[in-house]
């Protein structure tokens, strides 16, 4: 997810060198969100000078960057403001043009960093086409910075302050965004706000501050409507213009207030650093004092203070900002309230699951587009059949999507583990078409697999949750799950957004089958619904740690039995339990166990059951009785109300209910309760959950 940090300094001395590794460091801090490119702006050497640098890939990159730049990193800033970046690609590929900062034009005049999306950036790109500006990237970002020098021009004659020019551009943004501007016209200012995306502020002064909190800054008098009207033909943008945009202060005394709590005792202005990022881990380091915006907060800062203005007065709105002291730890802070990112991450699902949908499923019409396949749809439908390549729990979401992926295709489809097909040296065909699933997009086997494809001349296909990857830049088309950054080595959420993402590509490669449409309209209904049930799920939690605490925690092994949909889950459970909590488990397929398993059933072994209904059921149920029979004593994941062995004598059988959906999906409910029952194994045996012993989150190695 992308990242901001800005830095501010005010009568404290700091040359180039000191403040460009304030923003790198500012920027690793910001590495564990995720990211594919980053950047930074500094003032040049010469007045209204501004220096962009931007790189793909880790910060480590711009760091190279920077440095072979021959700055002259002695020169010296008594005041200074600068900004940097990671991104996230959304709009537009991870490239140095896309990266942020992004400039209004070829001399920086207004440069920014920006989180979120300008939904309207269309309308406002449009319009400033029209006006002559000259657009260089595929961002909806850009846009801002080119709308800040547009205004700029407009209200030339006004002498704006900084906070003025903001209202004005802020006013015409639609969507989400937390902002820093910076410009030539304002040097040793920011401007930082935000809508719908974190923003604070650090602040460190030497003397102590007057007060602990921020006036909030409202317009005195509210004069004519809009300056820029005339020029906005959208009828959109009018009305916003016209209910929203306030005359700036014309005439007024410019700066007319002095931040309280930045006011020193003697009048004489008080160094000070401002720290701004999009969150606390950034900043920490240098100071605990923050601030934290609120949506439509317009921070200005300049000469050592801090304003927050607002466009307009609302009831009920606090008047002022609070200064807090953060006693949180690095740790703590990136990982919210959770102990570790694997819980956080585990609970992140219900999210992360509509993220993977959002744009994409009309649950109105009952349609899936995927953008990223679209063009490559007929090819893939004539394909002679599709191989799916994946390691571990990606490999996993391939098992457990198959089946429905075949019915509602009729494409053949073979899964196969990327080293295992490696080592085979399987045939593959122009006419084949090649799925790569992977979470990091980096794991060696699956890239090889991948080359090995693209040199047999398949079309391949990535399923991908890193926007910028190898397997996402060498695939020909794809699908990004957009689970959001994944921290835990072992993976949750990537799991089911990979499970939802296939389903949908299932999906959308049957839309011209008529005798399919009932089948995809109850599957379509089933992820409408798949969030909510998944917070449902997550209930389970307190009951499942005491599970894990009476008669888990310290057992040597355990069997997870499952069949037709549910083989995947019991691979997936057992996988997660191993690499945790180090107990040995297994996932075995129900109908294998009188073929073996059944042997090692007596009173003690811990065995799980995926037992939710579906067509198999009854066989499932059969699998039950033979372990109830031979004294095994299992623990069955069921639906609500569907026990599925309702004798008296079996009442002391344990069960965790899930809700039911279509049998295709019950994998990503069923798999729920899994994972946090590796967590709880592996929390109360003491482990690192988050960094499991000799596992590493990327496999970048044979
Ligand atoms: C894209 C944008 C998204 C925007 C949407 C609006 C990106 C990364 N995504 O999403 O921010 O809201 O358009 O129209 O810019 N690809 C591969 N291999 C992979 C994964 C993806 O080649 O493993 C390709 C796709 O074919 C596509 C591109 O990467 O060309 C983006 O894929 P994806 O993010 O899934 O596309 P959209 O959902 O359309
Ligand atoms: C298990 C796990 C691994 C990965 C595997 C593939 O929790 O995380 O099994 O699934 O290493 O990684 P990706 O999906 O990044 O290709």
């Amino acid at each position: 997810m992308c990242g901001i940090f800005g830095y501010v300094n005010y009568l404290v001395e700091k040359n180039r060198g000191e403040i460009l590794s304030t923003l790198l460091e500012g920027l690793k801090r910001l590495e564990y969100r995720g990211y594919d490119s980053s950047g930074l702006a500094i003032d040049g050497d010469k007045p209204n000078e501004v220096f962009i640098e931007k790189a793909v890939g880790k910060v480590k990159e711009l760091e190279k960057l920077v440095n072979s730049q021959n700055l002259d990193t002695s020169k010296v800033f008594e005041s200074h403001s600068a900004i940097a970046h990671t991104r996230w690609a959304t709009h537009g590929a991870p490239s140095p043009l896309n990266a942020h900062p992004h400039r209004s034009d070829p001399t920086h005049e207004f440069v920014i960093v920006h989180n979120g999306i300008v939904t309207n950036f269309r309308e406002l790109k449009a319009l400033l086409m029209s006006k002559g500006f000259v657009f260089e990237t595929e961002t909806d970002t850009e846009c801002i910075a080119k709308l800040c020098k547009y205004v700029y021009e407009l209200n030339k004659h006004r002498n704006l302050d900084f906070s003025q020019l903001a209202k004005l551009v802020l006013v015409e943004l639609q969507g989400a965004y937390g902002l820093l501007i910076k410009s030539v016209h304002y040097p040793g200012e920011v401007i930082a706000t935000r809508k719908g995306s974190p923003l604070l502020i650090g602040v460190k002064t030497d003397k102590k501050l007057k007060m602990d909190f921020v006036d909030v800054e409202f317009p005195d008098i509210t004069v004519e409507a809009v300056s820029t009207t005339d020029t906005l033909p959208n009828p959109s943008l009018l009305q916003v213009a016209n209910n929203g945009l306030l005359n700036p202060l014309m005439g007024s005394d410019l700066r007319h207030s002095q931040s309280r709590a930045f006011m020193s005792e003697d009048g004489v202005p008080m160094p000070a650093e401002f720290f701004i990022a999009s969150d606390a881990s950034s900043v920490v380091e240098h100071t605990k004092k923050v601030l934290f915006l609120e949506d439509d907060d317009i921070a200005h800062i300049y000469d050592g203070e801090l304003h927050i203005h607002r466009v307009r007065r609302q009831d009920g709105q606090s008047t002022t900002r609070s200064i807090q002291t953060l006693e949180m730890e690095l740790n703590e802070i990136m990982k919210g309230n959770y102990d570790h990112f694997m819980q956080k991450e585990i609970f992140e699902q219900p999210e992360s699951v509509i993220n993977t949908m959002r744009g994409r499923i009309d649950f109105d019409t009952k349609t899936v587009t995927l953008g990223g396949l679209s063009a490559y749809i007929q090819t893939i439908r004539r394909s002679r059949r599709i191989i799916m390549v994946a390691c571990g729990t990606s490999y996993h979401s391939c098992l457990a999507t198959r089946t429905i992926i075949e019915e509602l295709t009729e494409i053949p489809i073979v899964v196969e583990l990327a080293s295992d097909f490696l080592d085979r040296r399987s045939p593959v065909f122009r006419d084949d078409t090649c799925v790569f699933v992977s979470q990091s997009g980096e794991t060696a086997d699956s890239m090889l697999a991948l080359q090995y494809c693209n040199e047999r001349g398949a079309l391949t296909v990535g399923i991908v949750n890193t926007v910028g990857s190898s397997i996402s830049r060498q695939t020909h088309c794809g699908v990004h799950i957009n689970a959001g950054p994944e921290i835990g080595v072992a993976s949750t959420k990537a799991y089911t957004s990979q499970y939802i993402a296939l389903v949908m590509m299932a999906l959308a490669l049957s839309d011209d089958s008529i005798s399919k449409t009932a089948r995809r309209h109850e599957i379509i209904d089933g992820l409408a619904k798949i969030s909510s049930q998944i917070k449902t799920v997550l209930q389970l939690d307190d009951k499942i740690k005491q599970m894990v605490t009476s008669e888990l925690v310290s057992q040597k092994s355990l069997l997870l039995l499952g069949r037709g949909y549910q083989f995947a889950t019991a691979l997936e459970g057992a996988l997660k339990i191993k690499e945790i909590s180090y107990m040995h488990s297994e996932g075995v397929l129900a109908g294998e166990l009188k073929h073996g398993v059944l042997a090692l059933v007596d009173e003690d072994l811990p065995i799980i059951v995926l037992a939710t209904k579906d067509s198999l059921f009854p066989k499932v149920v059969s699998s039950v009785e033979q372990v109830i029979a031979r004294k095994g004593n299992p623990i069955l994941i069921c639906n609500e109300g569907e026990h599925p062995v309702s004798r008296p004598a079996d009442k002391s059988l344990r069960t965790l209910e899930v809700p039911a959906t279509v049998d295709c999906l019950q994998g990503v409910l069923n798999v729920i309760p899994l994972q946090l029952m590796s967590y709880w194994l592996a929390v109360l045996n003491g482990h690192n959950v988050d960094y499991p012993r000799n596992l590493a989150k990327s496999v970048t190695v044979e």
